[in-house]
């Protein structure tokens, strides 16, 4: 009865995880839930008070498929300010979340057999867009003594005629990852040779970065690949919104044009709600961006000393996002009660039976042998979940 493509798509492991987790805490069980990708604080008051002073101006109709022209202007304005493009309203296309904006350009770009190039560890929900979209996933390795960054002499290796998408994400989900400038400068000349190939730039994470307001961005140092970028965001984790669902894309008029008209035969438009609070985000909100990044890089000091101490853990210290990305292999080979852990699923599966502490298993990420860990959680409970991974890790045998 249903369709092949549905019946091949996996459901998001990471919402499956979340779901399971809840299951027991309404059962009492003390979960400490560290899956979930969403900011765990809340949206800033005076974005809230926006949205509702938007219900009740009556901004509560259809907006164009592509956005508010007031939301578009915001979004042009801070690519200008932040990045230094100059770029105009047309040349942006808002939606329902960063996800289907990814979802609309994946669509847009390619017909079934192109290729899309992800360098791993990547975000879980890119696999299926590409499917959907009948492309090719052709997954690129990177490497620890990398730091899980892809190379150019990598990529080249794998750009083939068939290539028509590479999607980058810096920062980085899971790893925590950033380019620098040098590094995307090193990549934009791989870029430049291949005219064919276009660039989805996830920069959903963009504020949320250790060394400075804002991560280095590929177009800051490229420039001249402005027709081949697009530059996707959302206000879901720069200002904790991931239910308000709005996210945007910022370049090449033709690409923003055939996403709009997508968007229109799909889902018409965002909230029009939500886009009044995002527009307020944007115009107002600098302060509260950088409040957040602030206490964000404090609980991320304790969190990696903290796990830093935990024996045969390997953490890789992030350079923006909320996650710890960890190392388990070292594990690999101890029992616990119910069996042997020879893989980052079986860390997971027996840290939460043992523990209740829930995270991520890197193979959903198209990486084995690592966990991403959630640490932008209550101090107090991050504290509670570190002691409980160390008594685990400390019981295993
Ligand atoms: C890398 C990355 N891109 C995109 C998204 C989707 O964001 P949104 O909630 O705006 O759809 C997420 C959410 O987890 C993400 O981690």
């Amino acid at each position: 009865m249903l369709s092949k493509r549905v019946q091949s798509l996996t459901p998001s492991a990471v919402m499956a995880l979340g779901a399971r987790a809840q299951k027991l805490k309404d059962q009492g069980v003390d979960v400490i839930s560290m899956s979930l990708g969403e900011p765990t604080w809340d949206t800033p008051e005076a974005i809230c008070s926006a949205g509702i002073q938007a219900i009740r101006e009556g901004y509560t109709k259809y907006t164009p498929a592509s956005g508010s022209q007031k939301l578009k202007e915001a979004i042009a304005a801070n690519t200008q300010k932040w990045m230094g493009m100059t770029v105009t309203p047309s040349q942006v296309t808002v939606s329902i979340g960063a996800k289907f904006i990814l979802f609309s350009a994946i669509q847009s770009l390619c017909d079934p057999g192109d290729e899309v190039l992800i360098p791993t560890p990547y975000w879980v929900s890119y696999p299926s867009m590409v499917e959907l979209a009948q492309a090719r996933l052709v997954p690129i390795p990177t490497q620890v003594d990398e730091d899980f960054k892809l190379k150019p002499d990598t990529l080249k290796k794998y750009i083939t005629k068939k290539s028509k998408v590479l999607i980058v994400n810096s920062p980085n989900n899971p790893s925590g990852a950033v380019f620098s400038e040098s590094e995307w400068k090193a990549l934009s000349e791989v870029l430049m040779e291949y005219p064919q190939l276009y660039i989805l730039s996830d920069d959903i994470y963009n504020h949320l970065y250790f060394s400075g307001p804002m991560a280095p961005h590929l177009l800051q140092v490229c420039p001249d690949l402005k027709d081949r970028v697009l530059s996707i965001n959302a206000v879901s984790k720069n200002y904790s919104m991931p239910g308000w669902r709005v996210g945007w894309a910022v370049g090449n008029k033709e690409i923003i044009e055939a996403m709009s008209k997508f968007q229109s035969q799909s889902v018409s438009c965002a909230s029009s709600i939500s886009q009044e609070a995002s527009a307020y985000a944007l115009v107002q909100c600098d302060k509260e961006l950088e409040e957040t990044r602030q206490s964000l890089m404090k609980i991320k000091d304790l969190a990696l000393a903290s796990f830093q101490e935990i024996p045969k853990l390997d953490v890789f210290p992030p350079q923006g996002a909320f996650y710890l990305w960890v190392g388990v292999e070292k594990l690999y080979g101890s029992s616990w009660q119910k069996g042997t852990i020879r893989s980052a699923s079986d860390f997971v599966e027996a840290l939460f039976h043992e523990k209740s502490v829930l995270c991520v298993p890197g193979e959903e990420f198209n990486y084995p042998g690592y966990v991403r860990i959630h640490f932008a959680i209550d101090e107090a409970r991050l504290m509670a979940a570190c002691s409980r991974i160390k008594d685990f890790v400390s019981s295993l045998s």
